[in-house]
């Protein structure tokens, strides 16, 4: 066996933050199967095998038919407390102390699943995170875009009652032909209630998709935005204004929007000065949690500790931590790369 990577040495040793996580993006074929039967109900799949072996994807939408098709296992609070409880052991190992995670309340309640169910399921599995190992949490309520802005308002309207466990709005699934223009006045509700907005943008769309999350529903991060890269003008103001940009790698490979990690342009925007750092998004269906994320981006474009260790303080610089804990987390990661350096000066 190799030696293990003195950069993979210090990216494990790294304290993390994730802030693009899709917690329906994580059901594991294992746990869709193990709900399945809980839940009396039949997959059309043999066996774990051959849904792993359905994971391959020629574009998003052919990814999201799989996602929202998996997610109706899921149909019980423990349910979603399991799911997120998996998830959450997987991100502790992972060196993650601080996650932002998006839900999709409209994936079921469209199935007649209670907002209630779904809300209490993940929080208290994100509390018992909290209580047992101080990991941190923030909650994205996310509206899927291939729906009506009407249909926004009245999961907006269900939400109310769990605003106070909400601590974002973002906007998700297909997203050609649903501009962000489509969703300016649901986008101007949440504002009201004094609460972040974010979007997916610029991940399929074109890059004139993210000035509308900018310009149309005021987003203070961008999901994604790859495809910013296309439009100069909008990457300098991107980096002026320390857009953050939640970038993630296997996620792009998985879904071709780029052919190969090789070709990403992860490096590309850490040159140009954007906040972007490395997320997950939906890693049991793309292939590799936060860990594996940085692990292949480091391998395939050949990231320095430099570039490893700006895409970790973009993370946490970018999360919406209160601002003396983010001063914490950056000092406790110059403490980690300056024992790592004498380590490798021995
Ligand atoms: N893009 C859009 N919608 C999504 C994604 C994504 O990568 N994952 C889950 N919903
Ligand atoms: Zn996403």
């Amino acid at each position: 066996m190799s030696a293990l990577h003195p950069i993979d040495a210090l990216i494990a040793q790294l304290p993390k933050t994730e802030l693009h996580l899709h917690i329906e993006g994580t059901l594991e074929p294992e746990l869709m199967f193990a709900l399945a039967a809980r839940n009396g109900i039949s997959l059309p799949y043999a066996d774990i095998a051959s849904l792993r072996a359905a994971y391959d994807f020629n574009n998003l939408q052919s990814f999201l038919d799989l996602y929202y098709a998996g997610a109706g296992v899921l149909q019980t609070e423990q349910d979603f407390y399991d799911l997120t409880w998996a998830y959450l052991q997987r991100a502790q190992a992972d060196g993650i102390v601080h996650t932002e995670i998006f839900f999709d309340p409209q994936t079921h309640t469209a199935r007649g699943i209670a907002f209630a169910t779904v809300y209490h399921g993940i929080s208290r599995a994100l509390e018992t995170a909290e209580a047992e190992w101080g990991m941190t949490s923030r909650l994205i309520m996310s509206f899927l875009r291939h729906l009506s802005e009407e249909d926004g308002f009245a999961v907006l309207e269900q939400a109310m009652p769990y605003l106070s466990g909400i601590d974002g709005f973002g906007l998700d699934s297909s997203e050609a032909g649903h501009p962000p223009s489509k969703f300016q006045r649901l986008f101007a509700r949440c504002r009201e209630l004094q609460l972040p907005c974010v979007a997916h943008a610029g991940e399929e769309g074109p890059a004139a998709y993210v000035r509308e999350a900018l310009e149309l529903l005021q987003v203070c991060r961008i999901d994604h935005g790859v495809r910013s890269l296309e439009d100069a003008t909008l990457v300098q103001r991107l980096a002026a204004e320390r857009m953050p940009l939640t970038v993630c790698p296997l996620s792009n490979i998985k879904l071709k929007v780029f052919a190969d990690l090789a070709e990403h342009p992860l490096r590309r925007m850490l040159e140009a000065g954007l906040v972007a750092m490395v997320n997950s998004d939906d890693p049991a269906y793309f292939g590799g949690y936060l860990g594996e994320n940085l692990l292949a981006c480091r391998r395939a474009l050949d990231l320095g500790a430099d570039e490893i260790v700006q895409l970790v303080r973009n993370s946490f610089e970018a999360s919406w931590l209160a601002p003396a804990q983010k001063a914490d987390w950056q000092r406790a990661i110059s403490h980690i790369v300056a024992a790592w350096q004498v380590e490798q000066a021995l």
